[in-house]
């Protein structure tokens, strides 16, 4: 029996695959999802053979959005007393990248789920939406934010005002996906690179994914000299000796993780 309700978890080679499993709810995401997936997460980071995540849902959804009948009947006390959502920070500070494979709908939650991960990679089925103005809310778990920062304000406002929908072309265009890939491709695809992302030397993936995080923190010339510190900081590492030797020996490289 595995540990988690709510999640299928396989290891393939250095490459963590989650695949949310509540089709009876079109994977919303409830407080036994959020709990699985932050242990899922913190085993992942945890566990030195893993390189990269990849979360996937089903082909009809990646997550139709947060439990709408958990929140249903809760008042401003129970949301605001428990912080609501505050859970799903602690999924962002993963250290290790973590890809999201959208097929079907990512909708409210599940589009800001896929959001938090590193980036998105969509089956050419993938629909993304904000409609919580719908049920009379907004976003609440940083949709209003990660959506503005990735697709502009324009695109941020008109769906989160109006609720529509982004198919996987326009989501492309717009800078929210990485990739389209044909649905039918999609999870291979993603565990495929993931794993080009698992065999790089593990203090630069960790490195690169924080400068990168950074730029939507920082200024630009505090993000540009926090990139400098650590890149001059890899310059203390094995791997970047190894790395570089093995360019000039044309070999690949062999990396030790320190
Ligand atoms: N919460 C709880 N249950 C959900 C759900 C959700 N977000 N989305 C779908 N479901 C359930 C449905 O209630 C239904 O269950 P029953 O069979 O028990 O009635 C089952 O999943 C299948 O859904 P549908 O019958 O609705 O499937 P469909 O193919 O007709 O429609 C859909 C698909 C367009 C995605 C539609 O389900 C839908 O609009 N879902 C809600 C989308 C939404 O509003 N998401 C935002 C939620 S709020 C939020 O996420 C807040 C936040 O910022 C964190």
């Amino acid at each position: 029996m595995s540990e988690y309700q709510t999640l299928i978890i396989e290891q393939r080679g250095a490459v963590t695959l989650v695949t949310l499993n509540r089709p009876e709810a079109l994977n919303a995401l409830n407080a036994q999802v959020l709990a699985d997936l932050l242990a899922a997460i913190r085993a992942f980071d945890a566990d030195d053979s893993q390189g990269c995540a990849v979360i996937t849902g089903s082909a009809k959804a990646f997550a139709a959005g947060a439990d709408i009948k958990e929140m249903q009947a809760m008042d401003f006390a129970a949301m605001y007393g428990s912080d609501h959502f505050a859970g799903w920070d602690v999924f962002t500070r993963t250290r290790k990248p973590v890809i999201a494979a959208v097929a079907g709908y990512a909708l409210g939650g599940g589009c800001e789920l896929a959001m938090m991960c590193d980036f998105i990679l969509a089956a050419d089925t993938a629909k993304f939406g904000q409609p919580e103005i719908k049920l009379a809310v907004t976003p609440g778990m940083g949709g209003s934010q990660r959506l503005a920062h990735a697709v502009g304000k324009a695109k941020a406002m008109e769906m989160c005002l109006t609720g529509r929908m982004m198919d996987a072309e326009e989501a492309e265009r717009a800078g929210l996906v990485a990739r389209i890939v044909p649905a039918a491709d999609l999870v291979e695809e993603a565990v495929k690179t993931a794993a080009t992302i698992a065999g790089m030397a593990p203090l630069a993936v960790k490195a690169n994914k924080e400068m990168v995080n950074a730029a939507f923190d920082m200024g630009l010339s505090q993000g540009v000299q926090f990139e400098r510190r650590l890149f001059h900081g890899l310059f203390g590492t094995a791997d970047q000796k190894e790395g570089m030797n093995a360019f000039v020996e044309k070999r690949p490289g062999n990396w030790q993780g320190r």
